[in-house]
Formats: C-alpha cells, structure tokens, sequence
C-alpha cells in the first residue's frame, strides 16, 4: 500500500472539528441561544390555564396527532418546546406541574440551560445518528461515563448502548441466552415489566400488553416481595423460605434450562413496589449457586433514589452479571461484567443514539454523580421526605378519599410509597377507575401524573427532582387536592 505524502505545511495540532467547537462565533451564538431560553423560560411562573385564543388551533393540533396516531392521545399533551424546571407549557398555552417527566426521562425538567448547551453544541456534529460502524467519540464518552459509576460498586465492566429501554433488555436477554446456551427459560417476578418488543411484552407480566403475541418465550414467575403477605405467613424468614424453595422447584423441574433471572429491585409499572435485601439475596444466592444469570433492569430505577444504582441502595452489586439502564439516561445501556462479554456479532445494528442522546445523558450523569443527590442526607432523600409530609398533610385533610387498602396492609402511611423520587399515592381504595379519572382531573387543574400498579392501582410521580423546588410541593399538591375534589 502506498501511503500519499502530505505537504510539510505548519499544522495546528488540532482537528478542523475541534476547532468549529472551539469557535468565538460558534461560542457567542450558543451563549446567545441559551440566554434567551433562560429568559423565555424565566416567563412561566406556575400552572396556568390554556390561551382562549389558541384552543382553535391546539384542537386541530390534537385531531392531525390523533388521526396520524390512529387513536387520540391518553393527555391533551402538546408541548410548546419551553418549560421552566417542573414547569412545562402546551401548544395551548396552557402550563403545568410536569410530575410524570416523560415516565421518568426529564430528571432535570423542562429548559435546562445546562442541558440545552449540550445538546447545541451536539447539533454541531457533522451527522445526527452514530451507529456501530462509524461514530463520533460522544458515543464511548457516554459509556465510559456510566460503567465509571457502575463500576464503583460491581463487577460490570461494559456497555452496549441502544436506542430503547426494550432494545437494551432485549440485548441483555441475548447476552445472558449466550453465556448460558442452551438455556432458554427465564425467571421474572409477578408484575414485572420491561418494555413493548415481542420478547419483553411476554415477560412482562400484563397480559392486556401481549393480546394477539405468539407465545414462544418461556418464563416462570416469582412472586415479587410483600411485606404485608410477609406480615400474614408469620414474619420475613417464612416468605423468604417459601419463595427460594418455589425456585428450587422450577429449577429442579427444568434442570440447567434457566439462562437468567430478571430483576427489577423496585418495581415501576407493577406498582412502586420496593424490594427487599433479604429476600431479594436470597434469590440471587440460589441463582448464582445454580449459575443463572443475574440481570438488573435499572430503567426505571437508576438515577432517582437514594444511591445512584438501586442495587447500591439494596447493597446487593456484587451479584449483578448484566443491567439496563435508560429513560433519564437519554441513551439506552446493557451493561456487563467481564464473563458476560459476548462473542461479536451478538449485539449490533445500525444506530447507537444520536450525539444530542450521548452528550445530554453523559450530562445528567455527572450532574447526579457531583451534584449531592444520594444518601440519607442528599437531595432524593430530603424531597421524598418532602413529599411524604404533603401526602400526609393531604391524607389528613381528606380522610374519605383515602380509605385502607387491604393488600398495602391498612391505611394512613401504608397509602404512600416509592423511595427517592419514584412516589405514589394511593386515593380511592386503589380503585382503577377513579384512579385514572383523578389522573384527568387533575390534568385539567395544572398537574402531570400518570398511574401505576395492577390492582390496587396508585397515582405515580417521577418528579424532576434535579430541578425541583421545595416550594414547589405545596403548589403542586394544591392541584392534586382541587383534581382529586373532582373525582365521582
Ligand atoms: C423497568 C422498565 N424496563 C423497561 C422499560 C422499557 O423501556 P422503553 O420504553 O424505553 O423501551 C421500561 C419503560 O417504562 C421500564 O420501566
């Protein structure tokens, strides 16, 4: 091969892409940009009805979404594209308290100067998407962001990034089918969930989620932890022996078939359930004892609690082999210790993310690894405090909204859950119906919540905890009581 000699010019030891980051005009114009965000963005002050002048064309709005979705949408949501933190204002100009965050992808709300800066200066990248062929080091800063913070306390040690939350389990389902082949059963907990593909709708346990799927995965499931059913079998030990031995069933049924079990540690979609260490160590002593995978989906969970991880919450990364994590990650990750490095040609496909993904989510990271989040005493603790003492206040003020549920095992604090800031409340009984009308109602009176849980069903909050003002909570529950009055 003949290599072409180069004129001897006097370079500048830098690339011409460096050097378009580096410029005084490019500097001064996302400065521009981001001040005028700010500004804009300083404009939205609280919840706020819609503009009578634009309720015309935000009807028509909704009608072309509806028509193209082939269905209308679950809110009237519509944004603007400028929020203020936990604000967020609609095509109609109406603004509301964003609770709900997207399920749980905006963790530093709506106009994030910080935020928007990366993903300018990502927009200054010569393509959007970067795939696994060619791509720009955005892509491998992200990764390397993330496994430094999951490295800290567990054995994983790469990451696959993808564009979904489902596309990242699904390549962590190849990569434990893999290690373990010929292994083809999988162990999930009751009311699992983790994501829409084929394969994730039938682990996942709704079954309104799979109507119409062929069934060719096979999986065996456990029951998730209950302190309550702990509580009526006579204490911890008896819950935990009765669980490891149904899974001693399963495995002795199926000897040596079982490639993994999937764990979410606090479940999101099923309810807000939290895990417990015990129980949960119990399991994973079996599993590793058995050599089944263990696999975190962390989806939902990473960022918001009390430790970045859940499973450093739980103290329980020494038994993690594989883990997901997305939503405020912005891209997607498989994450995997060394063992479970797969062969090549396992995992691929054309895109990993786009640059604005990498450089936005590498953001968030640091912001939550620097900015005094977790432990007892970080910013998730002290606003899940926060928000208890309103649902309290709230309980208190309202007693026949909030009678006991018996599966939570009463009333009063048993009707209030989540750790950090992954929080429900339980109004209603619990009560399908009037839980998902309370979500209209209190949509229509400034506040953004979603539900969650399959029976007793739960209002859910992901709230933007990286932005979120104490005095915001007693704003945003003044809305949540005037919503919840309107329930039947
Ligand atoms: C625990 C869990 N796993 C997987 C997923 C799927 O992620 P995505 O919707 O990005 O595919 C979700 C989404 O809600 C989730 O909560």
């Amino acid at each position: 091969m003949t290599t072409v000699k180069q004129p001897m010019t006097a370079t500048p030891s830098t690339t011409t892409g460096a050097q378009l980051h580096a410029s005084p005009a490019v500097r001064a114009a996302i400065d521009a940009i981001v001040n005028e965000i700010a500004a804009k963005s300083a404009m939205l002050t609280g919840e706020r009805a819609g503009n009578p002048g634009l309720k015309e064309s935000y009807e028509a709005l909704m009608k072309r979404a509806s028509e193209v979705r082939g269905r209308g949408l679950l809110y009237p949501y519509i944004g603007s594209g400028v929020g203020n933190g936990a604000l967020v204002e609609l095509a109609d100009g109406s603004v509301k308290w964003d609770m709900i965050c997207g399920i749980g992808v905006n963790f530093f709300g709506h106009s994030d100067t910080d935020l928007a800066r990366a993903a300018l200066e990502s927009g200054l990248d010569d393509v959007v998407k970067h795939g696994n062929l060619s791509s720009n080091f955005g892509a491998f800063e992200f990764a390397q962001t993330l496994v430094g913070e999951a490295k800290k306390n567990s054995r994983l040690k790469y990451a696959y990034l993808s564009t979904s939350g489902a596309m990242a389990n699904e390549n962590a389902l190849k990569v434990c089918f893999q290690k373990h082949a010929p292994a083809s059963r999988v162990i999930a907990f009751n009311d699992c969930f983790m994501g829409r593909s084929t394969t994730m709708a039938q682990i996942g346990d709704t079954s309104d989620y799979r109507q119409g799927l062929p069934l060719n995965t096979l999986v065996d499931y456990m029951p998730f932890w209950d302190g309550v059913a702990a509580e009526r079998m006579g204490g911890k030990v008896r819950f935990i022996d009765a669980a490891v031995k149904q899974l001693e069933t399963f495995i002795h049924r199926y000897p040596g078939q079982h490639a993994c079990f999937i764990f979410e540690l606090i479940q999101g979609e099923g309810g807000f359930n939290i895990g417990d260490r015990d129980y949960l160590k119990a399991i994973m002593e079996v599993c590793r004892a058995k050599r089944i995978a263990v696999w975190f989906d962390e989806i939902q969970t990473f960022g918001r609690g009390e430790r970045m991880f859940a499973y450093e919450w739980l103290n329980l990364g020494e038994y993690v082999d594989v883990l997901c994590v997305g939503k405020m990650t912005q891209a997607c990750a498989t994450l995997y210790t060394e063992e479970y490095n797969p062969k090549a040609g396992l995992l691929s496909g054309t895109f990993t993310g786009e640059g604005v993904s990498f450089r936005v989510g590498q953001r968030v990271i640091e912001r939550l690894r620097d900015g005094g989040y977790y432990g007892d005493q970080g910013i998730c603790a002290k606003q899940h405090a926060a928000f208890r003492a309103q649902a309290a206040a709230l309980m208190a003020k309202h007693p026949e909204w909030f009678p006991a549920v018996e599966s939570l095992g009463g009333g009063g604090e048993r009707l209030i859950g989540g750790t950090g800031g992954m929080v429900r409340l339980t109004p209603f009984g619990g009560d399908k119906k009037k839980i998902n009308e309370a979500c209209k109602m209190c949509f229509e009176e400034g506040v953004i919540l979603f539900y969650c849980g399959h029976g007793p069903y739960h209002l859910r909050m992901l709230p933007p905890l990286g932005v979120f003002k104490d005095s915001d909570w007693p704003r945003v529950f003044a809305c949540i009581e005037r919503g919840l009055a309107r329930v039947k």
